[in-house]
């Protein structure tokens, strides 16, 4: 297609350019439940509304760009994941997707545990009240004095990812005269059909100890001879946004191999295994995730026939999904700027924030939508790539995308599925200031994370 033959001005959709993008939707003013969280509804005259209140109102009271969290859509899926794996399992929210205290007190109060791993998650989980025995602390390199404050603390648990940390866990463990309930992280050698950056269990990176070459019964000798560890159990994570339950079940079944091989070394039988989390959520109407209850029949099946064929009891499992649950329960709401429409190619729309508080399309290629949400509007669809304000070509929020063509500055428009890694990966880049985190439910809006200001700014720029 030759860039001349078209007009200059919006890009309609039954004449696109060649390119990777989804359909254009038939109907623009519709909001697919895939991917909006559960209480988003748009009346007849146009309103989009979240936990009962109107976006356009919680623009006014809160500013552009905000993350707007519906609280009873994580809440259901805290539950979701609880009752689907019942009494006879833990669920780990990981906290690194996003966390704040009013996150933590949700989880407290829907009976899930926490998945921490930084000092910094941890102190935000204490301070929330989350008790000590149910939080676990993950990493490759937690330091010496994280390792120290969750002994101190009373952790549930800490996940061991490698023999220095091994060495050195049991050493503070025993200089504070405690016995620290340890699980050894494993890779297990499975390639994770997602991003390269996201996973986890093939042996070429920086996690776990390799299941392979005998590494991993290595660490089990060394963990289970030194007198500050309790080692309760074996733990892997294959990687994230992950559809195909087909690297769980090899992953479950090579650490329950695991297992029999330390009943036989040792004589002990192991009563915890951990599977990570990973759960892919849909970002677009194209991704089709698994419910929990189909995730937990499956791996709850597989641990158990495994456990069975080796002659064990069936160890008490544990997951930790951060995505699916926080994924799908907000939204980014961004204020309309300029307006560019490139010959032959696509519109860009500028919003009011970008690669600052949502890095995930630039870091991993990730796939969002968007929809206008101030109105209703009846106008064709054209082609459209959402950029953020960022001095950087690579500032993109929505590679490709349909808007309505009347568009314009003003107007305020939605990203679903930014629950997950925006917030918490968000930056300062150009000295942007992070959005703030509103959580909506039952007609009522509240800051659960404030906005940043300048004073916030330079406060840290001491001068
Ligand atoms: N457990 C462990 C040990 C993990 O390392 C992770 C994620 C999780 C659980 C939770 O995974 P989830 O269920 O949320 O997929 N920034 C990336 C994701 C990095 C995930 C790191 N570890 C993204 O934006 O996609």
């Amino acid at each position: 297609m030759s860039r001349s033959a078209h007009p200059a001005g919006p890009r309609h959709a039954d004449v696109l350019p060649e390119g990777h993008y989804q359909a254009p939707p038939t109907d623009l003013n519709a909001l697919d439940e895939k991917v909006w969280p559960r209480t988003v509804t748009r009346d007849a005259d146009g309103a989009v509304r979240v936990g009962g209140i109107e976006v356009t109102r919680l623009a006014e009271e809160f500013g552009t760009p905000a993350y707007l969290m519906d609280e009873a859509d994580f809440r259901a899926r805290c539950r979701a994941w609880r009752d689907a794996f019942g009494d006879g399992a833990d669920v780990f929210y990981a906290g690194k997707a996003f966390l704040s205290r009013a996150v933590v007190k949700w989880l407290y109060e829907e009976g899930l545990n926490l998945d921490v791993c930084s000092g910094g998650e941890l102190a935000t989980a204490l301070a929330a009240g989350m008790p000590a025995d149910r939080i676990a602390f993950h990493g490759n390199n937690k330091t010496p004095a994280e390792i120290e404050r969750a002994v101190e603390v009373g952790i549930g648990r800490i996940v061991l990812d490698s023999f220095q940390e091994i060495a050195r866990v049991a050493h503070i463990a025993d200089r504070l005269g405690r016995r620290q309930r340890v699980q050894i992280r494993v890779t297990v050698g499975v390639e994770a059909h997602t991003h390269e950056f996201i996973a986890t269990a093939h042996e070429d990176q920086k996690f776990g100890i390799a299941l392979a070459d005998g590494q991993a019964a290595e660490a089990v000798r060394r963990a289970l001879s030194l007198d500050g560890l309790e080692l309760v159990g074996i733990h892997s994570h294959i990687g994230s946004q992950i559809f195909d339950m087909a690297g769980f079940e090899v992953s479950a079944r090579r650490v329950v191999q695991l297992l029999a091989e330390i009943r036989d070394e040792h004589g002990v039988e192991l009563p915890e295994i951990d599977l990570g989390g990973g759960l892919g959520i849909a970002y677009t109407p194209d991704d089709d995730p698994r419910e929990p209850h189909e995730i937990a029949k499956s791996l709850g099946e597989i641990v158990s026939r495994e456990c069975a064929s080796a002659g064990l009891a069936a160890p008490r499992i544990s997951v930790e999904p951060g995505r699916a649950i926080v994924g799908p329960t907000a939204f980014t709401l961004y204020e309309v700027g300029t307006i560019k429409p490139l010959e032959g190619l696509r519109t860009y729309v500028s919003v009011d924030g970008g690669m600052s508080d949502n890095i995930r399309t630039a870091l991993y290629d990730a796939e969002y939508t968007v929809a206008l949400v101030s109105r209703r509007s009846d106008a064709p669809s054209m082609l459209v790539r959402v950029v953020g304000k960022h001095c950087e070509s690579g500032d993109i929020v929505v590679k490709d995308a349909f808007l309505p063509a009347d568009l314009a500055p003003g107007d305020l428009i939605a990203v679903p599925a930014t629950g997950a890694y925006c917030r918490s990966m968000a930056s300062n880049y150009n000295h942007a200031l992070r959005p703030p985190v509103v959580s909506v439910a039952d007609g009522a809006a509240r800051v659960i994370v404030r906005r940043e200001t300048e004073e916030d700014l330079l406060r840290l720029d001491v001068g």
